[in-house]
């Protein structure tokens, strides 16, 4: 039986963590720390509060009061980190959040556990990490190896560059069994519609413009999120303490061809009174914007005996037909907070 410390928790990620890690493992104890910013919702656990076993709590990564006392009340045993500022466009606007939680929060939780932990090597320390570390590749470059060297280029790639070197660093002077994942972009329910796919979704189905960066062309390597769950449950399982495991679909799209593509599916699914192709919009680019990424995944497929059971075109289909029946999520998330930055990036 473990018992898990899952830090934002209620997220797009986190939440379908939780949720999965419920399923397989009834057994263990879950408890979820999440400061529940605009990204982060309770609701998206709704089904499961009521779970023997789970337990929300309200609280910041960079609050070591808060976290000596949840190490010490539960006696963790597994970190699984995903507490982030996640949104690269947000971090343009405004680094400074994503310094504080993603650097000086993921700090703080890593003397947390070491303090808790001292030399134990049974525990662990999950650090969820992000493929965009690696920087950008040109059309013909290989995937990201694990080897590659970090190259991040927008502040909140940076920010998660910094917290990876953390992590690393505090397991090679202190020998805190961590473990790193990069994993490539995720889509799936709950992904708060800041986010490429959900935008387009939504902006479809309410007849707004649909906005594509720059000349559409930037590539993505998309991966289902439950297949990123997975990946995590292996390494926590099965990893060794130290490594970094890349986590991805070997599945590169370019943004316009995903726009195109979920529109004309919604054209099927959800017909309005034109084609939703005709709201596709070129709006400027985002600054410093990385041209392409792409995760090779054969050390985890190799080692762990990960890979993804989801292929695209049927993952997609399941986003979409989640989205078209929770259009109340989608308008409750979207209240407050988001309004103003979407006028503000959108205008
Ligand atoms: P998200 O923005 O949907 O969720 C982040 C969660 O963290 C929210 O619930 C928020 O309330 C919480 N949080 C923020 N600051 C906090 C703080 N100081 N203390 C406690 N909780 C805090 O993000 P996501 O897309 O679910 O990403 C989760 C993690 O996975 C992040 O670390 C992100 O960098 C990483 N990641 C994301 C992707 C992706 O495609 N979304 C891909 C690879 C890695
Ligand atoms: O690669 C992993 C990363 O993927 C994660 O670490 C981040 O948390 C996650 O947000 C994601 O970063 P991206 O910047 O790739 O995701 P986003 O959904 O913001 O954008 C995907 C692509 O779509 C990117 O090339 C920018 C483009 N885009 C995005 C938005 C929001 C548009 O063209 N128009 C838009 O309105």
């Amino acid at each position: 039986m473990r018992r898990l410390l899952v830090t934002g928790g209620a997220g797009f990620i986190g939440s379908n963590f939780i949720r999965y890690w419920v399923a397989h493992h009834p057994e263990d104890r879950i408890v979820n720390l999440d400061a529940l910013t605009y990204a982060g919702n309770p609701e998206n656990l709704a089904e499961i509060e009521a779970t023997p076993g789970y337990r929300f709590e309200h609280g910041d990564i960079a609050d070591a009061a808060c976290l000596a006392r949840l190490f010490a009340d539960e006696d963790i045993d597994t970190v699984v980190n995903f507490a982030a500022e996640s949104h690269v466009d947000r971090s343009i606007l405004g680094p400074e959040a994503f310094i504080r939680t993603n650097v000086q929060g993921t700090f703080t939780l890593l003397e947390a556990a070491r303090k808790a932990w001292g030399s134990a090597p049974d525990r662990r320390f999950l650090h969820v990490a992000a493929d965009e570390v690696y920087g950008s590749l040109a059309a013909d470059e290989p995937p990201f190896t694990e080897s590659r060297a970090y190259a991040p280029n927008s502040p909140y790639s940076a920010s998660k560059a910094a917290s990876d070197h953390l992590v690393r660093a505090w397991h090679h002077t202190w020998g805190l069994p961590v473990l790193t994942t990069n994993c490539s972009n995720n889509y799936g329910p709950y992904q708060f519609p800041e986010k490429l796919i959900p935008l387009v979704i939504l902006n479809a189905l309410e007849g707004r413009p649909i906005p594509v960066y720059g000349d559409g062309r930037n590539v993505r390597d998309w991966l289902y999120v439950e297949d990123h769950c997975r990946g995590i449950e292996a390494v926590i399982e099965q990893g060794i303490p130290g490594e970094v495991y890349n986590i991805g679909g070997g599945n590169e799209w370019c943004n316009l061809d995903i726009v195109n593509l979920v529109c004309e599916r919604l054209n099927e699914l959800q017909p309005g009174a034109d084609d939703y192709r005709n709201l596709i919009s070129f709006v400027k680019d985002r600054p410093g914007h990385d041209r392409r990424y792409a995760i090779d995944a054969a050390k985890i497929r190799r080692e762990l005996d990960w890979e993804p059971r989801h292929d695209f075109r049927s993952g997609i289909e399941q986003t979409l037909r989640w989205y078209l029946d929770h259009r109340d999520w989608c308008d409750r998330v979207r209240r407050g907070d988001y309004r103003h930055y979407y006028e503000h990036q959108y205008g």
